[in-house]
């Protein structure tokens, strides 16, 4: 048994998320972090919401609420959708959190003591219609790298590239449109990033078993000069954890949102240094994170600008998982235009599993990939309906009509032998893309895992058997009865809904099979059971063609 420490980049707090966000940090950090407890290992998984920074102190204005209050309420909306798709948190926080706060000005203090942070005094954006200073997305223009007429004050969303205000061109106010601003001279804290570059060089080069996808972000910003230069870490805002000594002013959104990650677990757990101080406990942790791809500069570099920075004996994170764009039917996802399928939404229409099953079985690994309504009606239809709930249904209802509610007494033979053996080498394979966290290639081999329990009960079709050899028979429908509880264990990290389903219909534990032998042989002769309901039903066309329409967009 070992101990791991499994964090998701934390969601916004202004709007709720939508199915690409879902599949690139939660959803699959809710995967692998049941996976490990399934297998036995201590685990703590942790988010929270991103609470400070421009777009809450816009949104909240837009509601016309109080930002505390906004984020407030709309922290409860975010817990309350993580609850509905089933996360399994220990805890969902909050950046906004007293913990935070001191955490956040105490890295920054030490950081200070190690010299790496200088009082600068900089020039900033200031509308004089506006009567403030415009930060990160109090303002946008074009951008300077690509030429994007959108771009924010602290990012493109096009290139991605991380920008000042003042690099933009042709800048506007969000707030009031305002084209009057003028540059003006305020004091701000830069981290002094560039000074460990070298090190930071080092740890990512030393990391061999990192995804493509992440080692190359990080070497590309670590490398073109540009995403390692001194970064100023406060804001003109009055939403946020203050800078003590610089009145009116807070830390940047993306100083204190990693350190939430600590922060967060601090809120619920008193003995939370045991995960994340080496000199505590944590030195025999695994640390493992997830993320889409443009956060992985803040995970590669930034965050561990902060916690190498500070001298102190803090947790760096072993593992991470970076991930690629979801699309939505050949376009993409857009909170303005509404369009796309948001977590509210999915679950007003299906339950979660449905979503969980194709959006990992879909998920973006290796390159972008796309929703379209058309692929999800398939994927549910065929893995869920007709192989893994099909397969249950037949089983257990077969088993009730002849046998009644309990395992029946029959021996096994050469054709449970058989698939017993190709099962274990299976599971071995599933075990292995699970800790590789390649989840399309863990999919890939469940499903195989459910298809041969089809074709078993196929190919000895109890049915026919049961009329010249009920003793066979039994056998069959015991093997199978056990399938049935094999499947529940391994599909519980993807489709946890409906392994518990299963697992209080057969009335039994949810055991990792170590031994497949042993584990195909645990629901015994005179076992009861209950007969499930359905465990999926079937997208009709009707409500495809619903669905699409209600989700295209304005
Ligand atoms: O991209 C996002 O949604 C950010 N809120 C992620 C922050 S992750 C971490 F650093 F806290
Ligand atoms: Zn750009």
């Amino acid at each position: 048994m070992a101990r791991y420490l499994v964090t998701s980049a934390i969601p916004y707090i202004n709007g709720i998320k939508h199915l690409g966000n879902l599949v690139g940090s939660q959803l699959p950090s809710d995967v692998y972090a049941r996976y490990l407890r399934g297998r036995g290992h201590e685990v703590m998984h942790i988010c929270a919401t991103d609470e400070h920074g421009s777009p809450a102190e816009l949104a909240a204005q837009k509601a016309g609420k109080p930002v505390a209050e906004y984020c407030a309420e709309m922290h409860e909306v975010q817990a309350d959708l993580a609850r509905g798709f089933d996360m399994a948190f220990d805890h969902f926080g909050r950046s906004s959190s007293p913990q935070n706060h001191e955490l956040t000005q105490a890295f920054a203090a030490a950081l200070d003591a190690n010299g790496l942070i200088a009082k600068v005094t900089e020039e900033q954006v200031y509308s004089v219609t506006d009567g403030r200073f415009l930060p990160d997305r109090y303002i946008e223009g074009t951008c300077p790298n690509c030429g994007f007429d959108s771009a924010r004050g602290d990012q493109c969303d096009n290139c991605t590239k991380q920008l000042d205000p003042t690099d933009l061109i042709e800048p506007r106010s969000t707030i009031s449109g305002a084209t009057d601003l003028e540059v003006r001279e305020t004091v701000h804290l830069h981290l002094r990033q560039s000074q460990l570059k070298g090190e930071l060089a080092d740890w990512i080069e030393s990391k061999h078993d990192w995804p493509v996808l992440t080692t190359s972000i990080a070497k590309k910003w670590l490398n073109d000069g540009d995403g390692l230069q001194d970064r100023g870490i406060t804001r003109d805002l009055d939403w946020g954890v203050p800078v003590p000594g610089l009145e009116g002013k807070v830390f940047y959104v993306w100083f204190d949102a990693p350190i939430a990650y600590i922060a967060s677990t601090a809120e619920k757990f008193e003995d939370w240094e045991r995960w994340w101080r080496t000199d505590k406990g944590a030195e025999d942790v695994t640390y493992v994170q997830f993320m889409g791809k443009d956060n992985v500069p803040f995970h590669t570099l930034s965050f561990p600008a902060t916690i190498l920075g500070s001298g102190q004996p803090w947790k760096l994170v072993d593992y991470i998982k970076s991930f690629n764009y979801l699309n939505y039917e050949g376009g993409q996802f857009s909170t303005s235009r509404g369009r796309g399928v948001f977590m509210d939404q999915a679950l007003s229409v299906l339950p979660s599993d449905y979503w969980r099953w194709w959006l990992m079985s879909n998920v973006p690994e290796t390159s972008d990939s796309q929703f379209t309504w058309e692929a999800f009606q398939q994927g549910v239809n065929k893995d869920l309906a007709d192989v893994l709930g099909n397969f249950v249904s037949r089983v257990t209802k077969f088993c009730r009509s002849k046998f009644g509610e309990e395992v029946p007494d029959g021996a096994y033979g050469e054709e449970e032998q058989a698939l017993t053996e190709e099962l274990a080498r299976r599971v071995r394979l599933y075990e292995g893309h699970m800790e590789a966290m390649e989840f399309r290639k863990a999919t890939a081999e469940l499903r195989a895992i459910w298809v041969a329990g089809n074709e078993y009960l196929q190919e000895t079709a109890p049915w026919a058997v049961f009329k010249t050899d009920p003793a066979r028979a039994a056998g069959i429908v015991r093997f199978a009865l056990n399938l049935a509880r094999l499947y529940a264990v391994l599909s519980r990290p993807f489709i946890p809904a409906a392994a518990e389903t299963l697992r209080a219909a057969l009335a039994t534990d949810l055991d990792w099979p170590s031994d497949m032998g042993a584990a195909l042989d645990t629901l015994e002769p005179g076992h009861a059971f209950t007969v499930p309901d359905n465990l999926f039903a079937k997208i009709t066309d009707e409500q495809r063609e619903d669905w699409q329409e209600r989700f295209k967009g304005r």
